[in-house]
């Protein structure tokens, strides 16, 4: 026996189904149509799962997952949904549910679930235990020490071994990338691949055959068949950054491998069934350009089963420290050096500073600093801030429009331009274009080399 399960539902086509389906596979099958009764066979028998509709008389499935966790801890719990309803799913994965289906499922990740959802139960997962906050935190490859990161944390360790999807929002910079590769790393998933994608940037058509494929002459230059990457990530997870970038025309597109999980390659005129896991993110607000017609509606629900928003540096500073000692730790490293700490005034610029590029910036600010540092302790003087250094330059730039500004960029940009216009002036003299620019020479050379300025 591979484990004893119990079904309840109230539609008895849907209970049958499933009974001659899991019994098939040499599960142990008891079935209930109401909740009550199941309750009642909770209280008189072992079950390793339940699986249950969402939506009864009576009682809803929610209610019914309370009263289960009140008889037994342990049991798992896969609910049936007639529809993703997103905040349903989103709160019974809170209530300890294991996971959820929806009704129209296929057989395979039916059952894949299921074998998971037994699996996990036998082994007690290592790492499953809540992180407490107040303590310093690695997760992945991310630290913190701030409350709500801990929180959101100890969520994806919940949640990171179902199928639902999951939408990241947070500034640029707050680690949503880190996330949902944490999440990939957390789910049993995690010997398959994370294929990430950015939607932003690549022109639609490139971006359709990139995510789906394309057969051989489908277009001028499609010279061989090619596989699309929701291909390549069978059995694993597709990142899709920048989500709010994507054009109506494979929005549709998405929005289909979200509710049939297959779709077709560009020119190709056959169904191809996947199973993935589909984490989005972006730094936008998302339910604004819902509102504005510019996102659909029904994609943002799929996408959004468990959202997770990343607080911006500036509303965890207390995270400051411990990231300023784990970059210099890891700069001094690559690039030898003794630096093992930080004066405590440059530290409190830091902790003054707002970083609109959040840990990234605040990554690049120290790599800079352990770069230039001649003394083994990170000094104010280099300490450079990007915004500081650049105000009016900034200032010299339109508006920034609905469509938004990649700052890093747009520094990095004025900033090559500036020492490129610099040492133009003094005919390539390094000690004269540093002086100009009020910098050291050191700090010059290693700016052109991360700049690519000859
Ligand atoms: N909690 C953390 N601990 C340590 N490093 C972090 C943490 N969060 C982010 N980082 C660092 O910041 C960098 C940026 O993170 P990431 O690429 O995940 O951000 P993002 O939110 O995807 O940014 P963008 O919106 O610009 O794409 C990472 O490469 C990592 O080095
Ligand atoms: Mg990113």
């Amino acid at each position: 026996m591979r484990g004893h399960i119990l079904i309840v539902d109230d539609d008895r086509e849907m209970r049958d189904f499933l009974e001659i389906l899991l019994e098939k596979e040499g599960y142990k099958v008891k079935t209930a149509e109401r909740a009550d009764k199941a309750l009642r066979y909770l209280s008189q028998d072992e079950f390793d799962l339940i699986i249950t509709d969402l939506k009864m008389p009576k009682i809803d499935g929610l209610d019914f997952l309370r009263r289960v966790r009140e008889i037994n801890e342990k049991v798992r719990v896969i609910l049936v949904t007639a529809f993703a309803s997103a905040e349903t799913a989103y709160e019974a994965m809170k209530e300890g549910a294991f996971d959820y289906v929806e009704k129209h499922f296929e057989v395979d990740s039916f059952l894949d679930i299921v074998e998971r959802a037994l699996k996990q139960k036998k082994e007690k997962k290592e790492g499953d235990g809540a992180f407490t906050p107040g303590q310093v935190v690695k997760f992945g490859q991310m630290l913190t020490r701030n409350k709500e990161m801990i929180r959101i944390f100890n969520m994806i360790k919940k949640i990171a071994d179902t199928t639902a999807n999951v939408l990241i929002l947070g500034e640029s910079g707050t680690g949503k990338e880190l996330v949902a590769r944490a999440i990939h790393e957390h789910s049993s998933r995690k010997s398959r691949p994370f294929v990430a994608i950015n939607c932003g940037g690549i022109p639609e058509n490139l971006l359709e055959s990139e995510l789906f494929g394309h057969v051989k002459g489908s277009f001028t230059g499609a010279y061989t068949d090619k596989i699309g990457l929701m291909e390549l990530a069978s059995g694993g997870t597709v990142f899709l950054d920048e989500i709010s970038e994507l054009t109506p025309a494979l929005q549709v597109k998405l929005l289909r491998v979200v509710e049939e999980k297959s779709f077709r390659r560009v020119g190709g005129g056959e169904n191809i069934h996947v199973n993935i896991r589909i984490i989005s993110a972006t730094n936008r607000n998302l339910q604004e350009r819902v509102k504005a017609g510019k996102f659909r509606e029904d994609l943002y629900y799929r996408l959004n089963v468990i959202p997770i928003e990343l607080p911006p540096l500036r509303h965890r500073k207390e995270d400051i420290p411990i990231l300023v000692e784990h970059f210099i730790e890891k700069y001094a490293r690559a690039f030898s050096k003794e630096i093992r700490n930080i004066s405590s005034y440059a530290l409190e610029l830091l902790s003054q500073y707002s970083f609109p590029g959040n840990i990234r910036e605040l990554e690049h600010i120290i790599e800079r600093s352990v770069a230039l540092e001649t003394s083994n302790i990170i000094l104010p003087d280099n300490l450079i801030f990007d915004l500081t250094k650049s105000e009016d330059a900034l200032s010299k730039l339109d508006e920034i429009g609905d469509e938004g500004i990649n700052l890093n960029e747009v520094l990095t940009k004025i900033e090559k331009s500036l020492i490129e216009k610099a040492l133009k002036k003094v005919n390539g003299s390094r000690t004269k274009a540093a002086e100009l620019l009020h910098i050291t020479v050191d700090s010059l050379k290693y700016r052109m080399e991360k700049l690519n300025i000859t």
